[in-house]
């Protein structure tokens, strides 16, 4: 993961790379860094911890300089430290910053230490610096260098490059990793994420794999992986999507969780049209190529992995289609058979997952009839690399731990099982039933949301324990799934999930009056299976917290039922969605843990 950014302006730029550093700090947050140039010499600083405490040492030094490059980092090799900060140095000439992971680093290490170069740290990224040292010591210029560095590395990378003996230019490189340049008035910047340098730019230049690119405050100059001078295309981004503040909310998360019924507003708007959805949504022509697609693949990770198993269920229920999901990280490596005429559907808020990206790329190479992402990114990898894309509209999402991001993906893998069984002689009265559901939705979301002070009733007897079990049958299974993610990530209590009619076959071992049981009980044909179900918790004691919308005979001895509003029963696992992001909020901050930046985790996860 991690984020980069470089800048080379007129201006003082110290500030402008610490302020790109914070917005970028959901790719990482263990500790952060920036070398900035001044005539023939660099100030280098580190910081271990948050982008803040860089910042403050930035304060207390003040430096001035218009080149630099700065780093915000998610350990992958070596532990969280002011050594493992970057930007790493060689020769105290080369300093760079670098986002992926080198996976030929050890066998590099060595060859370097046999030239005579000491490894300061315990990182992959410090080889980098000394390569291009190395090369340049062989009397090669930089550019020359950094193609003979990129021949040496394996695995995914985005660099910036800053040499003490330039004063203009600041050297980049990509692969795999996510990097953009943003042209300014008189300056030039670098980054991992057009957030970054939102404000500062508004021409963005998306690298290409294997592109090599030189910055200056006037010049851009981009070269392919044949090191042939070539221009690549400039889009323009909505600098609304660059609004990233927490208005009245304490945290982005629960900003995130409230801007629920807005988000999937902008999902739905322009999408649907009288009792259907809109021809083409997913892109021109996605229309047609829907019509032959007989399956579907889809692959995701994490919380968008969970949106794709709820997809599932509709993609079959609904439009007949057969469905299978995989997590990104374990598609590829499973040898999977491809039928004909199967689509493959990746799903991400960021786009930028590297697991999914791979998966993706690895599904181009096989035979599918064509491939479609769902995401909240319009200029992500998965974007930009699919055939056809909806894009979400959710809006920026900064908390880790992702809310409106997964409603607005389940309304958009709605829209997809909507498009694909329109040429499938679906019945009209069941489509016009979805679409008045999906119009009533936003609604049906603001009811779910006033059951905050309910939620906040039994939040403290969650508080208290350290393990909790969710429930759910059939789609609310990947549901109750959801919930336990949303739980263990931001408070740290270590959260299950099970479908119901698993209990018995192990979970009910664990059953106590310290084990939270959350269920999962919309009105459904098997709800008294479920009650069943809980009934053998309620025996064995445990503390039982009902979410359903229907009378339900049974005396909680401890608990709580929380009723939730009705609401088409194809469309409840978005609704109950929302009372589980509530409850993971409420308890996270009773325990007073980090909620945006949850320890140990990333947003954006560009590593695989
Ligand atoms: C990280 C985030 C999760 C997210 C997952 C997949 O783990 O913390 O919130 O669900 O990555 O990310 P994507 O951007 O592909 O949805």
């Amino acid at each position: 993961m991690c984020g980069i950014i470089a800048a080379a302006s007129e201006r003082n730029v110290s500030e402008l790379l610490v302020k790109g550093l914070h917005k970028m700090e959901y790719r990482g947050y263990d500790s952060a860094g920036l070398a900035l140039h001044q005539e023939n010499d660099i100030t280098h600083l580190k910081a271990l911890g948050k982008v803040s405490l860089l910042e403050e040492k930035l304060k207390s030094e003040n430096p001035s300089s218009t080149l630099g490059i700065a780093h915000t980092r998610w350990a992958t090799h070596g532990e969280p430290s002011e050594k493992n900060a970057h930007p790493h140095k060689s020769n105290e000439r080369i300093y760079i910053v670098h986002n992926g992971i080198i996976e030929n680093h050890l066998e590099l290490k060595i060859f370097l230490e046999e030239e005579g170069y000491q490894i300061n740290s315990e990182t992959d990224s410090e080889v980098i610096g000394h390569l291009l040292d190395y090369f340049l010591n062989q009397r090669n210029n930089i550019l020359d260098s950094i193609y003979l560095t990129k021949e040496k590395l394996d695995g995914a990378y985005a660099i910036a490059v800053l040499d003490i003996k330039d004063g203009e230019n600041i050297y980049l490189a990509r692969s795999k990793s996510p990097l953009l340049i943003g042209k300014g008035n008189n300056e030039n910047f670098a980054a991992s994420d057009p957030l970054a340098i939102g404000k500062l730019a508004n021409e963005f230049i998306f690298l290409e794999d294997d592109d090599v690119a030189v910055i200056s405050k006037s010049t851009i100059q981009i070269y392919d992986a044949t090191k042939q001078s070539i221009q690549r295309k400039i889009t323009e981004i909505d600098s609304e999507y660059q609004t990233t503040s927490k208005g009245e909310y304490k945290h982005f998360m629960e900003k995130e969780i409230y801007e629920q019924p807005q988000a999937i507003l902008n999902t739905l708007d322009g999408r649907v049209g009288g009792d259907d959805v809109r021809d083409d949504i997913f892109g021109i022509g996605s229309s047609e190529l829907f019509k032959k697609v007989k399956r579907i693949q889809i692959v995701a990770c994490g919380t968008s992995l969970h949106a794709g198993r709820v997809a599932s269920n509709w993609l079959s229920a609904i439009a007949g289609i057969p469905t299978q999901v995989d997590y990104a990280s374990e598609y590829r490596y499973r040898n999977p058979h491809v039928d004909e005429d199967s689509l493959l559907v990746t799903i991400s808020q960021s786009g930028e997952t590297a697991d999914t990206i791979a998966a993706l790329r690895y599904g181009k190479e096989k035979d599918y009839l064509s491939t479609t992402t769902i995401c909240n990114v319009p200029t992500s990898s998965l974007a930009r690399e699919s055939d056809f894309f909806l894009y979400t509209n959710a809006g920026p999402e900064i908390g880790v731990a992702s809310t409106k991001a997964f409603t607005t993906q389940l309304t958009g893998l709605m829209l997809l099982v909507l498009s694909l069984a329109k040429s499938r002689k679906m019945n009209p009265k069941l489509r016009k039933r979805i679409i008045t559901a999906l119009r009533k939705l936003p609604e049906k979301i603001e009811e779910a949301l006033e059951l905050k002070q309910q939620i906040i009733k039994i939040a403290p007897e969650i508080a208290k324990k350290e393990n909790a079990l969710f429930l759910g049958r059939g789609i609310f299974y990947p549901i109750s799934k959801e919930g336990a993610l949303k739980l263990k990530e931001i408070s740290y209590i270590h959260a299950e999930a099970y479908p119901a009619g698993e209990l018995k076959h192990g979970p009910l071992a664990l059953i106590d009056e310290n084990m939270p049981v959350i269920a999962l009980a919309p009105e459904s044909e098997i709800v008294e299976k479920l009650v069943s179900n809980l009934e053998e918790v309620k025996a064995r004691g445990g503390m039982l917290y009902v979410f359903s919308d229907t009378s339900i005979k049974m005396d909680l001895s401890s608990g709580k039922f929380i009723n939730m509003p009705e609401c088409d029963f194809l469309l409840k696992p978005i609704l109950y969605t929302i009372p589980l992001q509530i409850l993971a909020y409420e308890v996270a901050l009773l325990r007073g843990t980090e909620i945006d930046q949850p320890r140990n985790l990333a947003k954006s996860v560009t590593v695989e």
